[in-house]
């Protein structure tokens, strides 16, 4: 393997558990806390959940062993991962542009991902407050009014991921997953046991789980699989380079469930945090996008020990959202890293900064640019589609291509081993989950 020598290599994760925790915590995110809830909201509650959930057992997971398996076989960026894997097989090397759009994605998706984090870094400090808000809508426009004020969250937030970043795998973000996940753990056990008492529970759980399909038409199958491949942190490399430090002795198959499971598991409870007390104060669930800004603060703002529990959500949503940004940064400083191109450190402040230069006209489509459309589109939700809409499908639909049609067997199970249900993951991974992938992009667009 040529091209293999001639890159930096990366060391791999010290500890057992930590491809698990790092992966989950790239998976577990906004997406789950504030993009979950709001969509199951608006998309009718329990169909939605099961539609999801048929997402991420048909085509998630089986996209998830594909992307660990092609990142732990080459230990390199996905880029790399891709030119090797294409190399051995002797496909073409233009496999490597699908870990370039990776790439790509990561960055677009870090720029407005950080601009909405940061708006949750400011929130901790406006719900303690939250009992003298008087119309928590109004404050919500007072926050992202103001460029500036957005601007400050937005540069801290990039600045905390590109720090983690740069101190390395085993220092940095080994060290950041194993603080980070069991106090997001913690604390989300917290505010679901804390909304079962203050608010309506019974409520939230029948929301949830008793599934109204008069509301599924096919917006709902887009947006449960937008919202799988999303929640998965999928299509763009963040586990696939996250693979690439996973010990071999470590199973492939059963962690790609651990992660699978621990991400839809964190979703569902997010929602047994927000619904109950959202019903509680007779609010109404499909607020949209809102709801976690808007519509929770007015509901800590009427309940008892509201300025306490308020800054703890917030707490939660931002420690998720900065478990999830160091792997959208990751891929680029690593393919970097590896090519000697730039240290390290250095990398993570290039990359970083023009994230950051991008973000900008995130930030600004709230207020300044709040008339300028692409698209029809302001600038944040460009980039959000140009990311969601077309580079993650795209991603993940070529990665299941090339690990079910060009990569054979015995090449595959040399890294996951023989597994029971070998047969029934190669059939989703060949046909399923590219059509499946395939339907719902092309449909978005008739
Ligand atoms: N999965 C994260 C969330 O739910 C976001 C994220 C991290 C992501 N890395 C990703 C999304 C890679 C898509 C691709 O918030």
């Amino acid at each position: 393997m040529k091209i293999k020598e001639s890159l930096k290599t990366h060391g791999q994760w010290v500890g057992k558990w930590t491809f698990i925790l790092a992966a989950t915590g790239s998976a577990v995110g906004l997406g789950n806390i504030w993009g979950f809830p709001y969509k199951a909201g608006t998309n009718g509650g329990g169909a939605f959940v099961l539609i999801y959930l048929a997402c991420i057992l048909i085509v998630g997971l089986p996209i998830m062993m594909s992307e660990i398996f092609l990142g732990r076989r080459s230990g390199t960026s996905p880029v790399n991962a891709l030119r090797i894997a294409a190399h051995d097989t002797n496909s073409s090397q233009s496999w490597r542009f699908v870990g370039w759009s990776g790439l790509a994605a990561g960055i677009f998706i870090l720029s407005f991902y950080s601009v909405i984090a940061g708006i949750c870094i400011n929130y901790i400090f406006i719900a303690a407050q939250s009992s003298e808000i008087v119309n928590s809508a109004e404050k919500f426009n007072e926050v992202t009014s103001s460029p500036y004020n957005l601007l400050f969250w937005h540069s801290l937030f990039i600045f905390l991921t590109a720090f983690i970043v740069s101190l390395g795998i085993k220092s940095g973000i080994e060290r950041m997953v194993k603080i980070l996940m069991p106090m997001l753990g913690f604390l989300l056990i917290f505010m679901v046991i804390s909304s079962a008492i203050n608010g309506d529970f019974n409520k939230a759980i029948e929301f949830l789980f008793a599934p109204d399909f008069d509301q599924v038409n096919s917006q709902t199958f887009l947006s449960a699989m937008g919202q799988a491949f999303f929640s998965l942190s999928l299509g763009m490399g963040s586990i696939m380079a996250y693979g690439a430090y996973m010990p071999k002795d470590e199973n492939i198959v059963s962690t790609s469930f651990s992660v699978g499971s621990l991400d839809t598991l964190v979703a569902i409870l997010a929602g047994l945090a927000i619904f109950p007390i959202i019903f509680a104060f007779n609010m109404e669930p499909n607020s949209g996008p809102g709801l976690v800004f808007i519509s929770i603060l007015t509901a800590f703002n009427q309940m008892e020990f509201g300025n306490f529990l308020g800054p703890i959500f917030f707490i939660l949503l931002t420690i998720a959202a900065l478990s999830s940004s160091i792997s959208l940064l990751e891929p680029s400083v690593a393919y970097f890293a590896e090519k000697q191109i730039l240290s390290r450190k250095s990398s993570a402040i290039a990359i970083s900064l023009f994230a950051w230069t991008l973000g900008i006209g995130s930030a600004l489509s709230f207020n300044l640019l709040s008339d300028f459309y692409i698209y029809d589109r302001n600038f944040l939700d460009f980039m959000d589609f140009i990311a969601n809409q077309i580079l993650l499908p795209l991603g993940g639909m070529l990665i299941a291509i090339f690990v079910g049609w060009f990569i054979p067997d015995n090449l595959i199970k040399e890294e996951t081993g023989d597994f029971a249900l070998f047969k029934l993951w190669k059939f989703f991974i060949k046909f399923v989950a590219p059509t499946a992938v395939f339907i719902i992009f092309v449909s978005q667009f008739i």
